[in-house]
């Protein structure tokens, strides 16, 4: 290519010198047997390139008030013909429009889809949204206050046993509430909603938790919980048992029955454990339901006393107004997994799978 020597700095000539190399490259790129790699050779290579014969005869050259002016457009320049060679492709993808091979096999675009955890959650949550519950969402990295101490487990009680974690390393130093661990439950996220809004309050907090537990076939370190909150006056059981019944036909079909046991969670009063009847025998009994009958999904409770006096204590050391006022107002929350869920859903039979990245798995779901 031939580069004439530049003798007038004006913006207008040097616009005119630049817009002549490029319709130079355009031609070429344009032109039929165009070959991306040769291209790349010519214009951009280091030191026979076009582009570098073009910088050490205009730029490198110019006097010193120009050089700004001719970087810059150097610079685009640089730019355009990057661009063009990325949307060109390369040398394989962009054939000689004479030799175009139209009965090759095209190159299929293939679809992403959700994760079944992805997918099993986001059906879980749209049962709810569908009776007027927003969503919460809050950290997996929590404090001792929210995982714990707010939600009724007192340093050192017993419940803590239940739900051992993962806990950040070198805080010591920290007084208790502040200290920093993987969250055990979405329940945390209770006590942040009710802190930034009063009442009423139909919440459900999607997400990931985790436990110290040894990982096999039905339990993962790492796993994900639906939490559900609903606050307001005049709340009671009977709400809670039937929000969670419809839930439960609205998700598994209208077939599915639910009962509930007594349990206990420290945030609950009573608490509760829901069961379904067996999705997969309709109740008679099979291996699946170890031939009960039942299977056992969710926990869940009428919110404790304790727990809206701690949202108080926060809220008033927050500057806000403590308007969680246990005489008028009560509430019921449930969290329920969700990797039990999916798994039962697609007979999923090792809960690692669904952690295991491996696609020979994952594209059963595409
Ligand atoms: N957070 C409890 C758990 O992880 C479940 C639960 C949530 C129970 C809300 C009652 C109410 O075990």
């Amino acid at each position: 290519m031939n580069i004439p020597q530049l003798t007038d700095f004006t913006e207008a000539s040097l616009d005119a010198a630049f817009a002549a190399v490029r319709s130079e490259a355009d031609a070429t790129v344009a032109a039929p047997g165009f070959d991306a790699e040769q291209f790349r050779l010519e214009w951009l290579g280091r030191k026979q390139g076009h582009l570098k014969a073009i910088s050490d005869a205009w730029l490198k050259a110019a006097p010193p008030e120009a050089k700004k002016l001719i970087g810059q457009r150097f610079n685009a320049l640089k730019e355009q013909i990057e661009g063009s060679l990325a949307s060109a492709g390369t040398a394989e993808t962009k054939p000689a429009a004479a030799g175009l091979d139209v009965t090759l096999p095209g190159s299929a675009q293939r679809l992403g889809v959700e994760h079944p955890l992805v997918r099993t959650m986001a059906e879980i949550v749209g049962v709810f949204q569908r009776m007027g519950y927003s969503v919460g969402l809050g950290p997996e990295v929590e404090s001792d206050f929210y995982n714990f101490e707010s939600l009724n487990f007192p340093p050192n009680h017993p419940a803590r046993d239940t739900q051992d974690t993962l806990v950040v390393a070198e805080q010591e130093g920290k007084p208790l509430r502040e200290r920093l661990l993987m969250r055990t439950h979405t329940s945390p996220v209770q006590i942040r909603s009710m802190l930034e809004q009063a009442p009423p309050l139909r919440l459900v907090i999607p997400g990931k938790v985790h436990r110290n537990d040894a990982a096999d076939a039905t339990h993962s370190p790492v796993f994900h919980q639906v939490e559900g909150l609903c606050v307001d006056t005049n709340i009671t059981f009977s709400d809670l048992k039937g929000t969670l019944d419809h839930a439960m036909k609205a998700f598994f079909g209208s077939a599915v029955k639910t009962r509930f046991f007594p349990s206990f969670f420290p945030f609950t009063e009573p608490s509760a454990d829901v069961q379904i009847s067996c999705i997969f025998c309709g109740g008679k009994g099979c291996r699946k339901c170890k031939h009960s009958g039942w299977i056992e999904l969710l926990g869940c409770g009428m919110v404790d006393p304790a727990v809206f006096e701690a949202v108080n204590k926060r809220r008033i050391e927050l500057g806000r107004d403590p308007v969680y006022d246990t005489r008028r107002i009560s509430g019921f929350a449930f969290g329920m997994g969700v990797d039990r869920i999916a798994m039962m859903k697609y007979g999923i039979s090792d809960i690692g799978l669904l952690y295991s990245g491996d696609m020979r798995f994952l594209e059963q779901f595409a």
